[in-house]
């Protein structure tokens, strides 16, 4: 990570986990392991029906509440989707799209991303925007390219202003979930090939200023390796996010 150059940012994916209780008695119990410490940002991604829970619990606090999807339309028969206004009116800061889960099982496309990455960006969110290969991909050779089309695909139409209020995580999505966390290298790797891409669409200074964040995971023993790379910006944190002391442990390492 060059902390000189970009925000570190240290986000959390609880993806269908806890209960409003629940949500509030863990950010109750982060609030004093994360005090004090500045050298990164906090945001917890958290489900649809904790947001109120989680935004009252942190606040005062240095932690942002994040959502996990969003619509891309501003209103309208869409049952059982949440559009940006509805969020932000909540209080959330962030969301993130283009989850591989959401595109493994919910029909997401780079299409559809795009499109709620351009509804989010213009509502006012900022964005953690997902990108990255399955195994087959890796296996094939060809996972430069997939990122390289995600992330060009993902910021079609996105203004050099609003790519300020863009973080990209990279998630190899063999990494996902499975305990088989990417190598420093590989991780430092990924998020450089989507730099790189991101560099050739906005230039040298807008690449450098994009935080790259690293998912798949990611805990409190591996993150400080991998938050010693260069390209690695901070971490999309599933698994570990659910545990104040892991968490924690994780925004600790990022602070070092
Ligand atoms: P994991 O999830 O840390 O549990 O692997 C990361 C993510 O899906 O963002």
């Amino acid at each position: 990570m060059n902390r000189r150059k970009r925000r570190t940012v240290i986000a959390g994916n609880w993806k269908m986990n806890m209960t409003p209780v629940e949500a509030t008695a863990m950010i109750k119990e982060l609030r004093p392991m994360i005090k004090g410490r500045r050298a990164c940002d906090v945001v917890l991604c958290v489900p649809a029906i904790d947001i109120p829970a989680a935004v009252a619990a942190a606040k005062g606090s240095r932690i942002k509440i994040g959502a996990e999807n969003v619509h891309f339309e501003e209103k309208g028969a869409f049952t059982g989707e949440i559009s940006a206004k509805m969020l932000l009116s909540c209080g959330v800061e962030y969301v993130i799209i283009g989850h591989s889960e959401r595109r493994q099982y919910f029909g997401e496309t780079d299409a559809t991303v795009n499109k709620r990455v351009l509804a989010a960006l213009s509502a006012g969110l900022k964005v953690i925007l997902c990108v990255g290969e399955v195994l087959e991909q890796r296996d094939l050779g060809i996972t430069n390219e997939i990122l390289a089309m995600q992330t060009k695909i993902a910021l079609q139409g996105v203004s050099a202003e609003q790519l300020k209020n863009v973080i990209i995580a990279y998630e190899p999505v063999w990494a996902i979930g499975t305990g088989r966390v990417a190598t420093p290298e590989q991780a430092d790797e990924g998020n450089g090939v989507v730099r790189k891409t991101v560099e050739a669409l906005y230039g040298h200074d807008a690449a450098e200023a994009l935080t790259v964040q690293y998912g798949g995971s990611m805990n409190e023993k591996n993150a400080a390796d991998l938050l010693a790379k260069y390209n690695v910006d901070g971490g999309l944190i599933g698994g570990a996010s659910l545990v104040a002391s892991k968490f924690a442990a994780i925004v600790a390492a990022a602070e070092k």
